[in-house]
């Protein structure tokens, strides 16, 4: 049996900015999804998992057939999953699953596969189940560590930094990712000239926030401009308000919607306190996490 695990993500600063060519920075987080598989005698994918994922086990599926693709090879597998993060929360589940699939995959048939191909295989995954995908979560799961996204050319640069303590408070819900790029699409249309200026700072909070990790310095009134800009942009909640506001008055030095909003999940910048925001998210009904960066992406852990 071969087990390999890949992280979950969430993005500090520039969700939705980065579907218009702005710059984004997502970062691993220290919750994994595992993926173990043994060969079958026939020719059959089983698959069992600890938790529902998105409907059914499109993503698994896909990355199986992709893999036998590129190894030019195939055979029956028996796959189980379990997670240590809620799927379909926007911390990046079905990038995650994909490529520990994929890795674990081609080690079970005695094949490597580098880094760079990981994420671009873990990227075709996502296309061919969704449609279109940007590359933000099959790079951050692939290679970990924080990750400066430049949509424009596809490519990503890690970010060398000090850990940032976050708090992830999940509303129990995700918002559907097409939906609400689609909302701020028609937003734009109709607005344009107040809109696009919109996109163009939150790139420049971005950019700032990029000088301001390298140099280990707080981030938490970045983060905090940055939500006011999503709230403009209409992916806000009340409730995602509400554990943001919470949060910050618990002592967080910012906190932001992380994702497409619509529900799913906020982000809390929390060096100290941490166990305070978390009870403040929790009497709020929210499901409250503390995560480091995960500097380490996808990885074998047993085969
Ligand atoms: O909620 P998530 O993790 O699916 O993030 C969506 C991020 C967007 O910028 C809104 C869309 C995208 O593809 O980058």
């Amino acid at each position: 049996m071969v087990t390999a695990s890949a992280p979950g993500k969430v993005i500090l600063f520039g969700e939705h900015a980065v579907v218009y060519g702005e710059p984004a920075i997502a970062a691993a987080i220290d919750k994994r999804i595992f993926v173990s598989i043994e060969g079958r005698s026939d020719d059959e994918i089983i698959i069992t998992s600890s938790h529902e994922l998105r409907d059914g086990y499109p993503y698994v599926k896909a990355a199986a057939e992709l893999t036998f693709e590129y190894l030019g090879n195939r055979q029956g597998l028996d796959i189980s999953i379990d997670a240590e993060f809620p799927p379909a929360s926007g911390l990046g589940s079905s990038a995650a699953v994909s490529v520990a699939t994929i890795l674990a995959t081609a080690t079970l048939l005695g094949r490597e596969v580098g880094l760079k191909d990981l994420a671009r295989l873990g990227h075709q995954v996502e296309k061919r189940v969704q449609g279109s995908a940007s590359i933000t979560d099959s790079s951050v799961t692939t290679f970990g560590g924080v990750l400066f996204i430049k949509p424009r050319l596809e490519i990503t640069e890690k970010i060398k930094t000090a850990n940032i303590p976050l708090v992830v408070g999940y509303t129990g819900k995700g918002g559907s990712t097409k939906e609400l790029v689609n909302n701020v699409r028609m937003l734009r249309d109709s607005y344009p000239e107040v809109v696009d200026p919109i996109i163009h700072t939150i790139g420049g909070i971005t950019l700032a926030a990029k000088k301001t990790l390298k140099e280990e310095e707080d981030i938490g009134g970045l983060m905090n401009i940055n939500h006011g800009l999503l709230e403009a942009l209409g992916v806000g909640t009340a409730r995602l308000s509400q554990y943001v506001y919470s949060a910050r008055k618990a002592g967080a030095l910012g906190a932001k919607i992380t994702g497409a909003g619509g529900g799913g999940c906020m982000i809390a910048y929390v060096p100290q306190n941490q166990d305070e925001v978390v009870s403040v998210i929790e009497g709020l009904g929210g499901l409250a996490m503390k995560v480091s960066i995960e500097s380490e992406g996808a990885r074998i852990e047993r085969g």
